[in-house]
């Protein structure tokens, strides 16, 4: 079994390819990433060696380089992270979101209807259905919830979701998606809640809180992700998109103090700064379907995993300090400079 994993070099991406490699000894995973800012080939770095392994730098959205490697590679399954996937820098510079997430995806299945393959998966996320109000808890998120988008990043990943599903409709690809909620654990990218906040703690740094700090995100340990993933794309019926969270509901402000806690910093440190433009209040996956139909359930608590993660933001300071110190502070500078309210 040969599966393409495009964005390996991305948090969720990366968490996947250990995993798969850790589970099936005998496939074959080959990597195709663009290295974008968000992709560290360092991360990759312990299964470089490794001979079922293949990584390969390109764009999704290279005909040319994606059907070479189809054609050497002849995949069985490909599974597509690959996108820009950070909602404030889609707010600043749509272009490159409708490219990537977009014209990427469509892209890869031209290639696998060309190709021919068992499965094309496609990731997306819950952010596809907008947000629900904060004073109504009994409501979730389920497959059939229509898609009302918020961020441009929102609206990208939904439009490939169209997609997909036309491709499966009009020639009859053999597509899943799959649609998880906010995902932690180790290599996640220090401009996204969770790493920003232990990597600025660990400097002391101010927290920068967004608003009041009362939006509700679904928080998923990555492993729990990637599990569901492995689930769907042997076992998920074609043509149909499986949520996948584990009902762990939390406000971001709470998260922040939960981080400080387990760091032993102050709580001074929050710093409330500017709302985002269009910020969805809250996000809540109703799972029942990916449990009825493939068994699937959540393994780590929230507890338990950020405990984990802390501990892996403290035992790989190397790898995001390295990335802190690049062109990721002239970011950081224009998202957080003089934004203090
Ligand atoms: P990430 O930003 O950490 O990684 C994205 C990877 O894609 C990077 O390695 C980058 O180099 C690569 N990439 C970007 N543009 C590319 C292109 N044009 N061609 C080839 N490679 C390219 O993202 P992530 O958080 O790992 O998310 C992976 C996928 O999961 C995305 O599709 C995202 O929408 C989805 N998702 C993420 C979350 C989350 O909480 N992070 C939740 C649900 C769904
Ligand atoms: P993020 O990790 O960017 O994920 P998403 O927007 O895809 O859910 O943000 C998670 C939540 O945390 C979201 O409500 C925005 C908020 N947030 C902050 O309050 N401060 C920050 O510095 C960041 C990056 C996010």
């Amino acid at each position: 079994m040969t599966v393409i994993v495009t964005g390996g070099a991305g948090f969720i991406g990366s968490n996947f390819i250990f995993y798969m490699l850790g589970k099936y000894p005998g496939y074959r995973i080959v990597c195709l990433d663009k290295l974008t800012y968000a992709g560290n080939l360092s991360t990759l770095a312990p299964v470089m060696g490794d001979e079922r392994f293949r990584f390969v730098k390109a764009d999704i959205c290279s005909r040319e380089d994606v059907d070479r490697l189809f054609a050497e590679e002849k995949p069985d399954i490909v599974v597509n992270f690959a996108a820009e996937s950070h909602v404030d820098r889609s707010i600043e510079d749509p272009g490159v979101f409708l490219n990537t997430n977009i014209i990427g995806t469509q892209t890869l299945m031209d290639a696998c209807r060309k190709h021919g393959i068992k499965r094309y998966h496609q990731v997306s996320t819950d952010e596809v259905y907008g947000d629900l109000p904060l004073d109504r808890p009994d409501l979730f998120f389920t497959e059939e919830t229509p898609l009302h988008t918020s961020s441009p990043y929102s609206a990208s990943k939904a439009a490939a979701d169209l997609l997909v599903l036309a491709y499966h409709r009009t020639y009859g690809l053999p597509v899943t998606i799959s649609r998880c909620s906010n995902n932690y654990g180790p290599y996640h990218f220090p401009e996204k809640l969770i790493p920003l906040v232990i990597a600025n703690a660990l400097n002391d740094k101010p927290l920068p809180v967004y608003g009041k700090g009362e939006n509700v995100r679904d928080w998923l340990y990555v492993e729990d992700h990637c599990r569901a993933i492995d689930l769907v794309i042997h076992n998920g019926r074609e043509g149909e998109v499986y949520n996948i969270g584990g009902h762990n509901e939390m406000r971001n402000i709470d998260i922040v103090r939960m981080i400080c806690k387990e760091l032993g910093k102050p709580e001074s440190l929050i710093t409330y700064v500017t709302d985002r433009k269009g910020h969805d209040l809250r996000y809540a996956i109703d799972p029942t379907k990916i449990h009825r139909e493939l068994g699937w359930l959540p393994g780590t608590r929230f507890a338990d995993g950020i405990k984990k993660t802390v501990k892996w933001y403290l035992d790989n300071r190397e790898w995001w300090e390295t990335i802190i110190s690049g062109e990721y502070m002239d970011y950081y500078e224009k998202m957080y400079g003089n934004n203090e309210i």
